[in-house]
């Protein structure tokens, strides 16, 4: 009896060894799944150039936020997966467990969002500014008139910004959108006077439109402070990011990244 049973416990161990190597390395698989594991999801709201967009008819999102966290990944031995997302889904998306990190040119300041997520430190300073046509004669954001609509993305500081002004009846509209290139699409067809946007994102706008827009007047709003973020109460991971980001800083790859991306 005790001999049948350790034949069987045998045959079973052969034809599971037999098993393991018909993978063709077993373990090697194995490592591609625990890779899978691994792999945290970043979400972002790619129109917003240079930190995060895409090039025509292509699905990569690309951009100082993509290479500031792939460096940071690098650094730390992590792995990423980027995700496309609306602006305003991107709390929810952590908040619901469908990412792991919200990299997109986020203010920490702005809000009630440090009370839903974990923001990092500050890797990058903005103020609001106000693109207008180049023929326009709108002075600067304490110009308009009743009768002028704004445009800016939902969820932002600056869709927060047009918003407050039309409810403070100073502009007749606020038009908060989902894309930031919908916001220049409706300024260059004049449908909108102004977008109110972040100065970095408009310069690089500019440097591409300088023929058709002009930024009117100072900048204004409240200064920003941006940051990736993570889940509330996932430390680990927010010490990995900002060791991460101290490193790149520190190295000089920090400094060659933005030298890539704001001109
Ligand atoms: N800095 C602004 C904010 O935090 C706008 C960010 C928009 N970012 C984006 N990837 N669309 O509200």
């Amino acid at each position: 009896m005790k001999k049948k049973s350790l034949a069987l416990l045998l045959t079973l161990a052969m034809v599971f060894a037999f098993a393991l190597s018909a993978c063709g390395g077993g373990s090697e698989e194995g490592g591609e799944e625990a890779a899978a594991n691994d792999t945290l999801v970043v979400v972002t709201e790619a129109t917003f150039a240079p930190f995060e967009f895409t090039e025509d008819g292509n699905d990569e999102i690309v951009g100082f936020d993509v290479d500031m966290m792939e460096a940071i990944a690098a650094d730390q031995g992590l792995t990423l997966e980027w995700k496309n997302l609306e602006f305003d889904s991107l709390i929810p998306a952590l908040q619901s467990d469908q990412g792991d990190i919200i990299c997109a040119g986020m203010n920490k300041l702005a809000g009630d969002r440090a009370e839903k997520v974990d923001f990092g430190d500050t890797y990058y300073e903005s103020d609001l500014m106000l693109l207008v046509k180049s023929d326009s004669d709108l002075a600067g954001i304490d110009a308009v008139t009743k009768d002028m609509k704004l445009a800016s993305q939902i969820g932002t500081t600056g869709g927060d910004y047009v918003q407050a002004l039309k409810d403070e009846g100073k502009i007749a509209e606020g038009v908060v959108l989902n894309q930031w290139t919908d916001c220049y699409l409706q300024m260059q067809n004049g449908d909108v006077d102004g977008v109110v946007v972040d100065m970095p994102v408009g310069n690089s706008y500019l440097n591409e439109h300088s023929d058709i827009a002009k930024f009117a007047g100072e900048k204004f709003g409240d200064h920003e402070e941006m940051a990736f973020a993570v889940q509330k109460g996932n430390t680990e991971l927010l010490d990995k990011l900002n060791t991460g980001l101290a490193n790149l800083t520190e190295s000089g790859k920090y400094d060659e990244l933005v030298e890539k991306w704001f001109k």
